[in-house]
């Protein structure tokens, strides 16, 4: 992973967690924002792929904190909070983006187990994190980001538990949305679409993975979300690979 800091980056005064920092999308997100100028903090539940990530990101200068945490322990959640705060002092934006798949097949067919899972990784890790996000990011106007599904906004047929939990995880990104705005703190969710990771090839492993982005070409509108340009977005839903930043 290369990894440039930016003398000039928008974020360099920002601590930005980000849960399932470790590969995929999160480990992306990991190297844009710090080459933006953040602090940034991740967990995942590999200790080995954490501390690849964040040795790239010291190596060239930049600040990492990384918790080996499993979002759907609430002890874990805490830790890895208390820990960011212990090291940067605040938090400004939270991504909750780590995620599993699960099976995709009938709901009769649908093991409990994977179900419940599922629902506890994605949707009750999400809640988790904002739960414990909210208070700190009271004192810094700071911003949720909720990383979503092309099937977060409706129900796909054989999506099974994954696409419930994305339809939940939106409902959860409004509801704070609402809950917050009177704190300046705003809450959004992405779908980030189509990107070359892990999780993409187990669900489509038919694809040629050359067919779609690596996770990095989408980072832009994470950038923007967890800058000053978006503090009055809020309650919204963003398409990552349609994001065009407002003019101005
Ligand atoms: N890839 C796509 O095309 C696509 C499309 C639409 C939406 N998305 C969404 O984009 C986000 C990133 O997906 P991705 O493709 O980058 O997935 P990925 O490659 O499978 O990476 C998932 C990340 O989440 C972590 N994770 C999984 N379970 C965890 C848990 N219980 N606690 C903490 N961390 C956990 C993983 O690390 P450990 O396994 O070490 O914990 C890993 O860092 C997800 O929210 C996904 O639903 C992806």
């Amino acid at each position: 992973m290369d990894v440039t800091i930016r003398d000039d980056g928008e974020l360099s005064d920002r601590v930005i967690m980000i849960s399932g920092g470790s590969r995929g999308l999160g480990r992306a997100l990991a190297r844009r924002y710090a080459e933006e100028g953040a602090a940034v903090s991740l967990c995942a539940r590999s200790e080995d792929d954490l501390g690849e990530v964040a040795d790239h990101i010291r190596a060239a200068g930049g600040r990492c904190l990384a918790i080996p945490a499993d979002v759907s322990s609430a002890d874990d959640v805490e830790r890895w909070f208390e820990a960011t705060s212990a090291t940067f002092g605040r938090v400004d934006a939270v991504v909750n983006n780590a995620s599993v798949l699960g099976p995709l097949v009938p709901v009769e067919d649908h093991p409990e187990d994977a179900w419940r899972r599922v629902m506890e990784v994605n949707l009750t890790g999400a809640f988790l994190c904002a739960r414990a996000a909210v208070p700190r990011l009271r004192r810094t106007a700071g911003s949720l980001i909720h990383v979503s599904s092309g099937v977060g906004d409706h129900g796909r047929p054989e999506w099974g538990a994954y696409c419930v939990s994305k339809n939940g995880l939106e409902a959860l990104s409004e509801m704070l949305a609402g809950e917050l705005a009177d704190d300046g703190v705003r809450s959004n969710a992405v779908d980030p679409g189509a990107m070359r990771t892990e999780m993409r090839a187990a669900a489509y492993p038919e694809e040629d993975p050359g067919e779609v982005p690596p996770p990095y070409e989408v980072t832009d509108v994470f950038v923007y979300l967890a800058s000053e340009r978006s503090g009055d977005v809020t309650g919204q839903r963003f398409r990552a690979q349609e994001f065009e930043p407002p003019a101005g």
